[in-house]
């Protein structure tokens, strides 16, 4: 590879456990970012999804700006307006009736697995503590996070498993409705559309039958949106694209502060009535300044017109991605995904042309199952997705130029 793909010597005192790509990124503005020597890219992976609106949306520093001139923190111990407003406009857009914020996926993770056990507790059933995960899912990296999950290469090593987690397999109906009738079956946790697994949907119908089946045996329906929701898809929430399906518990995070550190764990007002005073909480949590830029985020992201681009860009992506795939069937094995999170399935390893599409000042990331996603800004335009399917394409010509030599 042309790139080269090692740590550089200035990342030596941080703990070595990203696999950075060499390139010191110094400022973004919308889909672009320029490095330190001023080279100028374009973003498809906008923070890993996290960027919904693109880097410095003038709206989102505008109004960071104006909070670090009136408050950063005071802690969960008062009232926050601003909290107060993101919850009601979570709620007020989703099946939820309350919301704890967090700093992070992983925090709203926690959150709502305990929110289930408890459930469970306080109705009664203190056996219910059976969680079921998905293969393939990634949930974050906390112990109970990499435990739902289940990926071995993020559980081992770190001391025995904890108990009441397992796996269930995609389209393994059979094992999936056994494990709903369990009876000391507390939650199934499910990301709509899997990010870090390789942009793969659950299918809509499979949705409405997960929530049917969990309803009928008293089991908690948990949805990770931290990747797939805030728009991503072209609705507000992935789950919105099924029938009768919404969940007891959404984890939101990532697009939620348009790069601004925050998460939320939504729930029904049932399904959190275990999590009473004293019984989980946070410092930074729904900080004023999260709060904030999550409000501006949320009313710029739930616009109609934001939602529409997702879906009007995606199927041009969609349609020249298909293209691509036909004409390079030697790079490319499988378009897949949901509105811009979307996964190409690669014939060459993906590290490999991510570094090759990096040549071409493009930046993707990646994904299992040997995929690139492309997470691009919500607000990209025709235009740009034109330039990122032609630097694709260059790409893929490289990258078959080397297979013949
Ligand atoms: C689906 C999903 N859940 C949870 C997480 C964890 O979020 P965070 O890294 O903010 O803790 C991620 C992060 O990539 C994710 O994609």
């Amino acid at each position: 590879m042309s790139t080269p793909t090692t740590t550089a010597p200035s990342s030596d005192h941080i703990m070595g456990v990203y696999n950075r790509a060499p390139l010191a990124v110094e400022r973004g503005r919308g889909a672009r970012l320029w490095d330190t020597k001023g080279e100028e890219y374009l973003d498809c992976v906008a923070g890993i999804a996290t960027n919904g609106l693109g880097h410095c949306h003038p709206r989102l520093v505008e109004v960071l700006k104006e909070q670090a001139d009136k408050l950063w923190h005071v802690s969960n111990i008062f009232r926050i307006p601003g909290q107060e407003e993101l919850a009601r406009r979570l709620t007020d857009a989703t099946f939820a009736d309350v919301v704890f914020f967090t700093n992070s996926g992983t925090e709203a993770i926690e959150c709502a697995l305990k929110t289930a056990r408890k459930y469970h507790t306080a109705g009664g059933n203190p056996e219910r503590v059976e969680i079921y995960g998905f293969d393939g899912s990634f949930h974050g990296r906390s112990y109970a996070a990499i435990n739902a999950a289940g990926n071995p290469g993020y559980v081992e090593g770190f001391g025995p498993r904890l108990p009441g987690y397992s796996q269930l397999t995609w389209g393994d109906h059979e094992a999936i409705k056994a494990a709903i009738a369990n009876p000391t079956t507390a939650a199934i946790i499910v990301e709509p559309v899997q990010g870090e697994g390789g942009a793969r949907a659950m299918p809509e119908h499979c949705l409405t039958g997960l929530r049917a089946l969990t309803r009928e045996h008293g089991v908690i329906l948990i949805y990770d949106e931290v990747q797939c929701g805030m728009g991503r898809t072209g609705r507000l929430f992935a789950h919105d694209w099924a029938e009768d399906a919404a969940p007891d518990i959404m984890c939101v995070a990532k697009a939620l502060g348009g790069g601004f550190p925050v998460g939320a764990c939504l729930a029904s007002a049932e399904a959190a009535k275990g999590m009473t005073v004293g019984v989980h909480g946070s410092t930074f949590g729904g900080n004023p300044l999260a709060m904030a830029v999550g409000l501006a985020a949320f009313d710029e992201i739930s616009k109609e017109e934001t939602l529409a681009n997702v879906r009007d860009v995606a199927g041009y992506f969609n349609q020249q991605l298909t293209g691509l795939k036909d004409r390079f069937p030697d790079v490319i094995l499988d378009v897949r995904g949901k509105g811009f999170l979307i996964g190409l399935k690669l014939v060459p390893v993906n590290r490999e042309f991510m570094a090759l599409a990096r040549d071409q000042h493009l930046l993707v990331a990646g994904g299992g199952d040997n995929c690139v996603r492309l997470l691009p800004p919500l607000n990209l335009t025709v235009e740009e997705a034109r330039e990122v399917v032609e630097k694709l394409e260059k790409t893929c010509e490289v990258v078959r130029a080397k297979a013949a030599t």
